[in-house]
């Protein structure tokens, strides 16, 4: 069993203990790990019923481990908590930037969600797996005109963000004698939170969506264009909050934005409230339960609209961090080390920040343990690096661990949200492959790229070939 003295700070060592117990009522996104972590008897690191170590002799390193039954889990949390306290029509859309891929399509389609994308390439992908188009959102600020049609064509929902879009759906609509496009308008609230700038998108000073200065012309022109049909207004506050106080918030500029486009004679009967709750990466995190959240997104919905005399909207809400966050752990195998004496010590893996760009975008922090030495006692104060050619390419800054050797299993915790998304090939690195596993099968839905693939697309001109010696 597990020593005690793993109670170490922020390491997320300190859930390891409760890894072997049942987690019957927790919400997904309150947990390190996966749900189904535990450890087995040979002391490694069990996810979905698979070993890590077993997973990693299968399908090499490093590697995305994505447990189908926490996503499935963090999936009904949010559409039976909707059933519960919203006493309208609701939907909940995946926002597929946190990870956009057929196999996670399909298993968050068979739960009922619907899509929110905000490129050609997440639209298509959506299609592939099968998604009707009427439950899919296309986002985006810059989509271009080949997008619109695309969007337009395909029959999806359009979030329109800007002036330019509005344009050139009207052009693209104006002559054609199909049904009007259903179209939501983003705007930007203007409420504040305390996350990381960068992942900040509803106060004023940001790129997306209309400034609420200007409403009052956007819904005058939007009433007047016969192509185009308003049905809703969107507003995202921003990612990975943990406070409830801006969703509290919200619903109370969105019921007066309703009134002003009740005013234009607009058909709006959706509200669209964004994604943004925080999942725990380090124990200190303390984020809401998905329940929590709902809760307070739904009463504070109807408040609004009850005060303001408004009808019950559909309400849809599109998380994706704490959909698929913690359902994913990326296992990478220990290399070499560095001692800087006096200073820091620190280990090098097989990946970084091209499988997980956050730290070095964000400086965002992480967990881990080492997959095949579960309980060996954690002495050490290490700083896990990246194999890129940055300084700045270290995963976990001064984590806490048991001593490692040269190819040891590092599990990363918390990494289904934007780390495969925003995976690039840096320094001419493959993106890792990644299995789903669940009660003990695992299968690969992503395969690993490999050096061909990574020439792919390359291209020598003809005269350069030519000029060879
Ligand atoms: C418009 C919009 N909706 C939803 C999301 C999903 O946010 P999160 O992953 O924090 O739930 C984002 C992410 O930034 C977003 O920009």
């Amino acid at each position: 069993m597990l020593s005690k003295d793993r109670s170490l700070e922020d390491s997320g060592l300190r859930y390891l203990p409760n890894l072997n117990q049942e987690k019957k009522n927790t919400s997904p996104n309150q947990e390190i790990f996966p749900l189904t972590a535990t450890v087995n008897q040979q002391d490694h690191l069990e996810v979905g019923g698979c070993d890590i170590e077993v997973l990693i002799e299968q399908f090499g390193s490093p590697l995305y481990v994505l447990d189908e039954s926490t996503l499935r889990t963090a999936c009904r949390a949010y559409k039976e908590s909707f059933e519960k306290y919203y006493s309208g029509e609701s939907l909940v859309i995946f926002a597929s930037k946190a990870w956009s891929c057929t196999t996670i399509c399909t298993i968050i389609n068979s739960e009922g969600l619907g899509f929110d994308v905000v490129s050609g390439g997440e639209l298509f992908t959506t299609l592939k797996a099968g998604v009707t188009p009427e439950k899919i959102y296309f986002h985006g600020n810059n989509k271009s005109v080949e997008e619109l049609e695309y969007a337009v064509e395909s029959g999806c929902k359009i979030i329109v963000d800007n002036w330019l879009e509005l344009e050139n759906l009207t052009k693209i609509t104006q002559n054609s004698n199909n049904k009007p496009v259903e179209i939501l308008l983003r705007l930007t609230p203007g409420i504040e939170c305390h996350t990381h700038e960068y992942i900040q998108t509803g106060h004023i000073d940001s790129k997306f969506g209309f400034d609420p200065t200007q409403i009052e012309e956007v819904f005058k022109f939007v009433s007047q264009q016969k192509g185009l049909s308003c049905i809703g207004l969107h507003a995202h506050i921003g990612s990975q909050i943990f406070e409830l106080q801006p969703h509290l918030d919200l619903p109370e500029v969105l019921a007066k934005w309703l009134l002003t486009a009740k005013e234009y004679g607009l058909p709006i009967k959706t509200i669209n409230v964004g994604g943004g709750l925080g999942i725990r990466y380090i124990e200190s995190d303390d984020p809401p339960s998905i329940e929590e959240w709902v809760r307070t997104v739904a009463t504070s919905v109807e408040t609004a609209c009850k005060k303001h005399g408004l009808e019950l909207p559909q309400l849809i809400a599109e998380p994706g961090r704490s959909l698929i966050g913690s359902a994913c752990v990326t296992a990478y195998q220990v290399g070499g080390s560095k001692i800087v004496p006096g200073i820091r010590n620190y280990i090098s893996v097989n990946g970084g920040m091209s499988d997980n760009p956050r730290p070095i975008t964000y400086e965002s922090l992480y967990s881990c343990v080492v997959a095949n030495k579960m309980s060996e006692p954690c002495t050490e104060k290490i700083t896990v690096a990246g194999k890129h050619c940055e300084s700045g390419d270290v995963v976990i800054k001064d984590a806490t661990l048991p001593k490692t050797e040269p190819n040891d299993i590092l599990v990363v915790a918390a990494t289904g949200a934007y780390n495969y998304s925003m995976a690039s090939n840096y320094n001419r690195i493959g993106r890792p492959a990644a299995v789903l596993v669940n009660q003990g099968e695992a299968n690969l839905f992503i395969e690993r790229e490999t050096y061909q693939n990574l020439l792919e697309r390359d291209r020598i001109p003809e005269r350069l070939v030519n000029s060879v010696n």
